[in-house]
């Protein structure tokens, strides 16, 4: 097993609530459509705003953490696209995972690998304009999400970023147990609550 980069407890701690928040916000509205216009559904709706509120904080103190932490990832991984030399080395790393694909093996987890952190920057971009679109809802919105105007603009934004958030958490959390199973990393240090 390649030496996995220990997480601080707070980043485990805020990174569990804000994966969890998030994955039942994904199933949550697959039930808002299939309740559509039924009570069920407008209930599912309503945990749906608080859960999503939650979310929001939750992000924010991700967006602090990253920020101000001594412990983990330099926020240079998180975001090198500014970088020229970065944004080569990750399309170097792309050209090789490539090649192992084609090869038809598995390209193994690398804890020093500079595409997996520029991903997980992504995905703090992404879950902060998705929990950002729907609290500026839950602010302007008449109770009418198909309503037009800003709170149509808003909407957009929020069921478009849908597709890339579905997208997200099957590649992130799907990687990351598959290289569980293949013992490259131990999912235990990332879902642990201890010092
Ligand atoms: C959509 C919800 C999620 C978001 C936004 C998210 C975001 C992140 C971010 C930003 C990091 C990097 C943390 C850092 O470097 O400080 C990370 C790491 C990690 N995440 Fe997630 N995550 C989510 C869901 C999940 C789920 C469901 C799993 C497991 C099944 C998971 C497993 C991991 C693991 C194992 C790491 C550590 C990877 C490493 O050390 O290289 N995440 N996640
Ligand atoms: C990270 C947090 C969030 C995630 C992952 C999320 C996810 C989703 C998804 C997947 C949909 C369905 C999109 C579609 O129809 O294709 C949706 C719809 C919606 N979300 Fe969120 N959401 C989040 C936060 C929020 C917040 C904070 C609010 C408001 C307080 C909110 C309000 C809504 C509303 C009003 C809809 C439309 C429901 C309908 O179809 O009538 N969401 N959200």
């Amino acid at each position: 097993m390649s030496e996995q980069i220990k997480h601080a407890r707070l980043t485990r701690m805020i990174h569990m609530g804000l994966a969890l928040a998030v994955t039942l916000q994904m199933l949550g509205s697959l039930l808002i459509e299939i309740f559509e216009d039924t009570q069920t559904g407008k209930d599912i709706l309503l945990y749906h705003q608080y859960i999503g509120l939650v979310a929001f904080v939750l992000i924010l103190l991700f967006w602090l953490i990253v920020m101000i932490r001594n412990i983990g990832t330099d926020p240079a991984l998180l975001f090198p696209w500014v970088a020229k030399a970065r944004r080569a080395m990750i399309w170097a790393e792309l050209k090789t995972h490539y090649a192992t694909l084609k090869s038809r093996q598995i390209p193994s987890f690398d804890p020093h690998s500079p595409l997996a952190p520029a991903v997980h920057g992504l995905g703090l971009l992404l879950i902060l304009a998705m929990a950002g679109s729907g609290t500026i809802y839950y602010f302007i919105n008449t109770g009418d999400p198909d309503a037009g105007g800003l709170v149509g603009v808003v909407m957009f934004i929020h069921t478009t970023l849908a597709n890339l958030v579905w997208v997200y958490l099957f590649a992130h959390a799907g990687f990351a147990v598959l290289h569980h199973y293949l013992k490259d990393m131990d999912l235990r240090e990332m879902w642990s609550l201890k010092k």
